[in-house]
C-alpha cells in the first residue's frame, strides 16, 4: 500500500505558469521521503495541493487508497502538514494554538500529547508567550507541533528546518526519525541536503515543475554517484593531449593543485582504484598526498537538475 499515490498532477498558476507538469510519484507507507528541488521547482506548489491550498490543473492522488479530491475530510484526518509560509494568529500561546488545531480536528485535545509535543519541540519554555513574541525558529517548531496534534499517519514538512538552528534541527528530526520508526510516513522538502541524504530513504528530484528522478535513496545513489581519485601536486596542472590519451577512461581532469581521475569497476567487480593510481604516478610521479571522494546527494542533486558542471568537474566540493 502506498501512503500517497500522484498520478499526472500538473498546476498552472494563472497568466499559464505552469509550476507542476504531469508529477506521477508513490510514496511508499512508512517511507521518510525526500522531495527535493531548486526554489521554484514546485515542491511547495505540490505540497499545497495535498494540503487544500491549492487547486491542481491536472491529475489525481490518493491517500492511503482513498481519493484525496472527493475524499477530503478522510484524508485531512489522516495527514499533518507542515506549510512553507508561517501564519498564525498572533494573539494564541503555543499550548492555545494547539488545543485549537485540535478542535478543528474534531478531536478532543489529548493534554498529555500536546505537552509532549510541546516538550519535544522545546517549546515548554515558551508555552506562556503570545505566537507574535515566539522566534523565527519557534514559530516553525510551532508549525510542526500543530501537524502532528491529530496523530496523523502521514505527516508533510515544507522545509520545516528553514531558520531552525543547528541543536534544535538536529532534535527535530531525532523527532521524525522516531515517528518514522512508529510507522508514520514522513514525506519532506528541504534545502539541506546532507541532511536529506542522512534521514530520507526515498528521495524524489523536481525541476522546474517535471519529475527528473524518483527511488529509492540507496538506488539513486548507487546509480548514479561515482568515485573520485584525487591526487594532489601541489601545483596546478594542466593535462596534455597524450595525459588524456594515457588516463582516457578515468575521466581525467587537471586543478589547480592537482589531477582527479574517476574511478569505475573493473571486469572482476573490484574498485579501479589501483590502476588510477598506478596510470598518474606513471605520468606525474608520486603525488603529496591522495584521497577518494565519494559524490553525495548534493553532487547527484546538482548534475540532476543540470547545475552541477564544476562539482563534476574537479570531483571536490567547491
Ligand atoms: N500563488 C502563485 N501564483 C502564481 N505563481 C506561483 C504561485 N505560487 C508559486 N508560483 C510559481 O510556481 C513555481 C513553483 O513555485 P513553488 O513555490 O512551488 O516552488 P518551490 O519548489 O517550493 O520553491 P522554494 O524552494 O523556493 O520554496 C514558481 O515559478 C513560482 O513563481
Ligand atoms: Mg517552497
Amino acid at each position: 500500500m502506498y501512503a500517497l499515490e500522484i498520478n499526472g498532477l500538473g498546476k498552472v498558476y494563472e497568466k499559464g505558469n505552469r509550476a507542476l507538469n504531469d508529477v506521477s510519484l508513490r510514496v511508499p507507507q512508512g517511507s521518510f521521503f525526500a522531495l527535493l528541488g531548486p526554489n521554484g521547482a514546485g515542491k511547495s506548489t505540490m505540497i499545497n495541493i495535498l494540503a487544500d491550498i491549492v487547486r491542481p490543473s491536472e491529475g489525481r492522488v490518493t491517500l492511503l487508497g482513498h481519493d484525496l479530491f472527493s475524499e477530503r475530510n478522510w484524508c485531512k484526518r489522516r495527514m499533518g502538514v507542515v506549510p512553507q509560509e508561517i501564519a498564525f494568529d498572533p494573539f494564541f500561546t503555543p499550548h492555545e494554538v494547539l488545543r485549537f488545531t485540535a478542535g478543528l480536528f474534531g478531536c478532543r485535545p489529548d493534554e498529555a500529547w500536546l505537552d509532549e509535543l510541546l516538550e519535544r519541540l522545546e517549546l515548554t519554555r515558551h508555552a506562556g508567550k503570545k505566537a507574535r513574541q515566539l522566534s523565527g525558529g519557534m514559530r516553525r517548531r510551532l508549525l510542526v507541533a500543530q501537524a502532528l496534534v491529530h496523530r496523523p499517519e502521514l505527516v508533510i514538512l515544507d522545509e520545516p528546518t528553514a531558520g531552525v538552528d543547528v541543536e534544535l534541527r538536529r532534535r527535530l528530526w531525532d523527532f521524525m526519525r522516531e515517528l518514522n520508526a512508529g510507522g508514520t510516513t514522513i514525506l519532506l522538502t528541504t534545502h539541506y541536503l546532507d541532511e536529506a541524504e542522512e534521514l530520507c530513504d526515498h528521495v524524489a528530484i523536481i525541476d522546474r515543475g517535471q519529475l527528473l528522478t524518483a527511488q529509492p535513496m540507496r538506488t539513486l545513489m548507487r546509480e548514479i554517484a561515482s568515485s573520485w581519485l584525487w591526487l594532489n601536486y601541489g601545483r596546478p596542472v594542466t593535462l596534455t593531449d597524450e595525459d588524456q590519451v594515457a588516463l582516457a577512461g578515468f575521466e581525467p581532469r587537471g586543478s589547480e593543485e592537482g589531477v582527479c581521475l574517476k574511478l569505475g569497476q573493473s571486469q572482476d567487480g573490484q574498485s579501479t582504484f589501483h590502476q588510477a593510481y598506478q596510470a598518474a604516478v606513471a605520468r606525474f610521479g608520486p603525488p603529496m598526498d591522495a584521497g577518494v571522494r565519494r559524490e553525495d546527494l548534493e553532487d547527484v542533486f546538482l548534475r540532476l537538475t543540470g547545475h552541477g558542471s564544476q562539482a563534476q568537474g574537479s570531483g571536490v566540493k567547491s
